[in-house]
């Protein structure tokens, strides 16, 4: 498929962390396009990730829920979508523990709501072969490796340990459901864990950059000895480009940074970057905060992708080392105290409490 193609795409999700990032990505790429976000601004969206895009011209933002059918049958008349990008979701396994509903609610009943106006919309447009429907999901929803076992492929057989792996399993198997069932022309992504700007404080890598900032303890769940395989934020909007533009619909892309790293590795990196680039630190070494905390239930051990399949057919590789990454991460949180002080809420600090005290 040309890469020129004018689009007209929704991209729910689009005030997160990902989303944003990806709504960052496509107005630049495609200046043309018309981009409408759709966003229910829950506690994780966040209007002012899209600050600097309010008056362009081509994009337009929605408050809404996807589970929301009417909504959303307007929407996609009304703008005439031809490609939605799916990020919207509950996406914290810590928040899945203390209350799954949300994450049954938005992940499932959500993408299935969106998924049966997809459906209805393409029918009345007489179902255009160049549509697409991409459904960005996890690399959770394979469970956990193993130190030997090797890294998670597109034909892994899915294992997921948590109430928000689980979610996404299920929304995975409806999407999967409606290429083979309706020909509808899905695509699934299968990602590993992101970072970069704009990633909400209750995730490891802002949480321990803003408590390292703060001079509060980094709490590292268990041993610390979990792996995770980081993908810097612009590396996986690329890859998702990358799979809209070129791949056949029913296709599904694991995509991973090849970066596997144990978390307290990650913690000790981090705590060097800030001794090296902050100025006023209230604890230096800032390793001195580090605390070992109880474990996450359920915890999975090591996630780590093997993304042969998206280099080979697409000839997508991530472009940013995790030593680069995290550098530039680490800057972007000292520039933009702004951005985060205000999402340590009222609500942020009880979330904080359940989980930790
Ligand atoms: P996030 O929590 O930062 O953002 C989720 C966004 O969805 C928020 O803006 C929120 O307001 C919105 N939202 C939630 N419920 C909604 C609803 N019912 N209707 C409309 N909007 C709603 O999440 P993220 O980290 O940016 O993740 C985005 C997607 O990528 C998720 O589907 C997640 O499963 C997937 N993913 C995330 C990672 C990661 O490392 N963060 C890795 C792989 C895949
Ligand atoms: O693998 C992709 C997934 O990555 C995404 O699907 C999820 O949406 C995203 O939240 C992320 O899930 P993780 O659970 O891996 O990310 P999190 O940042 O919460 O934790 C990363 C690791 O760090 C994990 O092993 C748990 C550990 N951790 C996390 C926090 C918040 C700690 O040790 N201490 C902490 O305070």
């Amino acid at each position: 498929m040309a890469t020129t193609t004018q689009r007209k795409v929704l991209i729910t999700g689009g005030a997160g962390f990902i989303g944003s990032n990806f709504v960052h990505h496509w107005v630049k790429t495609y200046p043309q396009d018309r981009v409408v976000v759709l966003d229910a601004l829950t506690y994780a969206g966040n209007r002012s990730n899209l600050a600097d895009l309010e008056s362009h011209p081509h994009l337009r933002f929605v408050k809404g829920d996807i589970c929301d059918r009417p909504a959303i049958d307007y929407l996609l008349s009304e703008e005439t979508i031809d490609t939605v990008v799916h990020f919207a979701a509950e996406s914290h396994v810590d928040r899945s523990i203390l209350g799954p509903d949300a994450f049954v609610r938005t992940n499932v009943v959500g993408t299935f709501t969106l998924l049966e106006s997809f459906r209805q919309h393409w029918n009345s447009r007489r179902q255009p072969q160049d549509d697409r429907f991409l459904h960005v999901s996890t690399d959770e929803v394979y469970g956990t490796l193993g130190p030997a076992d090797p890294a998670f492929s597109e034909t892994t057989p899915y294992a997921p340990n948590s109430p928000y792996s689980a979610s996404k399993a299920g929304s995975d198997h409806l999407v999967r459901s409606y290429f083979h069932t309706y020909g509808l022309p899905t695509l699934i992504t299968n990602c590993s864990n992101n970072y970069g700007p704009y990633h909400f404080p209750e995730k490891l890598i802002p949480l321990m950059c803003i408590n390292i900032l703060m001079g509060k303890p980094l709490p590292v769940y268990g041993d610390g000895q979990n792996i995770r395989d980081w993908l810097y934020v612009g590396d996986h909007c690329s890859a998702i480009d990358r799979v809209i533009q070129r791949s056949q619909p029913g296709e599904t892309y694991n995509i991973g940074g090849n970066n596997e790293v144990k978390n307290i590795d990650l913690v000790h990196m981090l705590c060097d970057l800030m001794d090296e680039l902050a100025p006023h630190l209230p604890v230096r070494p800032a390793h001195n905060l580090i605390t070992f905390v109880k474990d996450r239930p359920g915890h999975d051990r090591r996630y780590a992708i093997d993304a042969s399949k998206i280099r080979d057919q697409l000839g997508w590789e991530p472009a940013v080392t995790v030593s680069e990454g995290l550098r530039q991460t680490v800057q972007w949180y000292l520039a933009h105290p702004d951005w985060w002080r205000p999402l340590l809420s009222p609500e942020y600090q009880e979330y904080y409490k359940a989980v930790y005290a």
